[in-house]
Order: C-alpha cells, then structure tokens, then sequence
C-alpha cells in the first residue's frame, strides 16, 4: 500500500484524481474475440474450461449467453471487447465522449466502434439485455458454535456435474500507454473506478462488479487473463482440479485470495498462452457513492494469501515473443 504520512491508512486514501468519470448506462461486459495461433486446440481447452461450445469456435456461459469467440491471429491477443449499455441514446453519449477525445468512432444503429490506443483493442458498445443470475442454493456450512449441516454431508463433496462459469467477470491487459488506455475507458467510454495500483493499473468496472477490466503498464500490448465467475470456492477447485488433472502444465497461480476485489482465484493457462481465471466472491459495489476506491501498491496489489506469486504471473513466459510479434 502506498505510505500514509498523516497516519491516516492509505486504503483509506480516496483516488487522488482530476479524472471526469462520465455518467453512462453501461451494465455488462457482453462478449470477447480473443486471437490465437491454433484455434481448434484452444477451443478444447475452453469447453474443458466449461464453457459450453456454440460453433463456430463460439462459447456460451450460463447467465451470459455467448462470450467468448476464438478466431485465427499469428500471435495471442485481444481483438474484440463488447460493453452492453441500456438504449442507444447511451451510444449517443458513448459517442460524443470519444468525440472529446479525439478517437475515431465507427457508428451503427445499435452499437459503435472505436480502438483503445493503449491495447490496441477493438471496443464494441451496443444495446444488450441486462444479465440475470439465479443464486445457487445457500450453502449449508459448520463452524464453532454452529452445524448448520447437521449429521450430512457437505453439498460440496456430492456435486459431481462439471464446472460451468456463469459469465465473463473481467478482462485485464497490458497497455504500452497506460493514460491513454485509462482516458479512453474512463473519460470515453465510461467506465468507473473501482482501484488503482500506483503507476501501474486502474481496476474499471462497467457493472455492480468490482472490476470488469484492468489496464496495466505493459511493454506490449497483450491479453493478460480473463477472468470466469463460479458459484464458490469449491467450484473454483473443482474446475482446476479437473483441468490439472489433465494437464498440470496449465497451472499458474492458486488458490487464492486477492485482496484487490476481495475474491477467490485459481489461474490456469490455455494453450495459446492467455491465462484463464476461475473466480468467486468479487467485491459488489451497489452503490458508487458508499464506495472509496484506494491507491495500492506492494503485496496487497496482488492477493492477500495464497501461493507466492509466480515471476511468470507477472511477466508470462512469451512476453518477448510477443515483443518481437507486435513489431513483426
Ligand atoms: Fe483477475
């Protein structure tokens, strides 16, 4: 966390910022195009992932309906991210914002287009369907003083479906012009606030999530993860464990807890080399103004427990083949 000279704790730090957080009905991260070098093997990993195959390398999650589609690129990056807002009076807005800007901005009836400088992603907003979840069943858990799952079994232990990912939560990537990146979202597009981690990232959210999208510094633009919501815990360590059990090459970082969001992760690697999160029990920021976004930096930016952070985690192996890529 970044020292506090007045005593006062530096979570407790409001975002010392002059940013213009622009008032836009922006509700959900609806799909992504992520590009990868060998299509028909990655898709494999993502149906084992759990998301459910809808052709054409096209994947569905259980409350988000279609989310992810993988096409052919010669290098791993994120082609398309797609932001869902209410009305098209919201693209009216979305428009004029990036107008101030001075992006460039491609207008249909029912969605616009416009390029990140920093990530060199494509962002589509376009009127789309709020997402609805059914809550899973509340889950029954012992403890000191309390069985309140008297004389059975955890639920846990008996589930024996596959672990299927009720929606894209986020999205992060590496940006080579980090203000630029943040101005774009933030002042463009509308994205809000949530946390920043000193010099290197903003963590943005486009719904009640506590972050939808992380750009960070980067040397290259690139997809970092993206990130799948489960129902708990043990789904987290259910979808790994079948994935490792495959392949424990695919294991990159868990389990664990971020502090930064609060939630439970598992990280794991598909063949293309983007990093997959599982996750569970994001921070919920209902009401903007009970919520004082903070200034991190140190092991906290990173998680509060789990296993120690793997170089590769923070820089992945094939960031000077990308390098080279983008230049190509
Ligand atoms: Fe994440």
């Amino acid at each position: 966390m970044s020292g506090a000279d007045d005593g006062v704790p530096s979570w407790h730090q409001r975002v010392a910022t002059s940013r213009k957080e622009i008032s836009v009905a922006l509700h959900r991260l609806t799909t992504i195009t992520i590009g990868v070098p060998d299509v028909v093997t990655t898709a494999a990993y993502y149906e084992e992932f759990g998301l459910a195959p809808a052709g054409d390398a096209r994947f569905s999650t259980v409350d988000g309906g279609e989310q992810l589609r993988l096409v052919p690129s010669p290098r791993r990056r994120l082609i398309e991210l797609g932001i869902g807002v209410d009305d098209p009076d919201d693209l009216d807005r979305v428009a004029a914002n990036l107008a101030r800007l001075d992006i460039a901005v491609e207008r249909a009836p029912a969605a616009l287009t416009a390029v990140d400088p920093g990530t060199g992603v494509r962002v589509v907003v376009r009127a789309a369907e709020r997402l609805r979840a059914t809550a899973p069943p509340p889950s029954s858990v012992n403890g000191p003083g309390k069985a309140n799952r008297p004389t059975r079994r955890a639920d846990a232990v008996l589930r024996e479906a596959p672990v299927r990912p009720r929606k894209l939560g986020h999205v992060v990537l590496g940006s080579i012009d980090l203000a630029a990146s943040e101005r774009f979202f933030i002042e463009g597009i509308g994205f809000k606030v949530s946390d920043t981690v000193a010099g290197l990232g903003s963590f943005l959210r486009c719904s009640t999530d506590h972050h939808n999208l992380l750009v960070q510094a980067a040397p290259v633009p690139f997809l970092h993860h993206t990130s799948w919501q489960v129902d708990d815990v043990d789904e987290i360590g259910r979808g790994a464990h079948a994935l490792l059990a495959r392949d424990p090459g695919r294991h990159v970082w868990g389990l664990g807890r971020h502090h930064i969001g609060s939630n439970f992760f598992w990280y794991l690697r598909d063949p293309a080399g983007n990093f997959t999160e599982y996750y569970a029990d994001l921070d919920c920021i209902v009401d903007d103004q009970l919520w004082t976004p903070a200034v991190w930096d140190g092991p906290k930016s990173l998680y509060t427990w789990g296993p120690p952070v793997p170089p590769s985690f923070l820089a992945p192996d094939d960031l000077a083949e990308l390098m080279i890529g983008a230049h190509a």
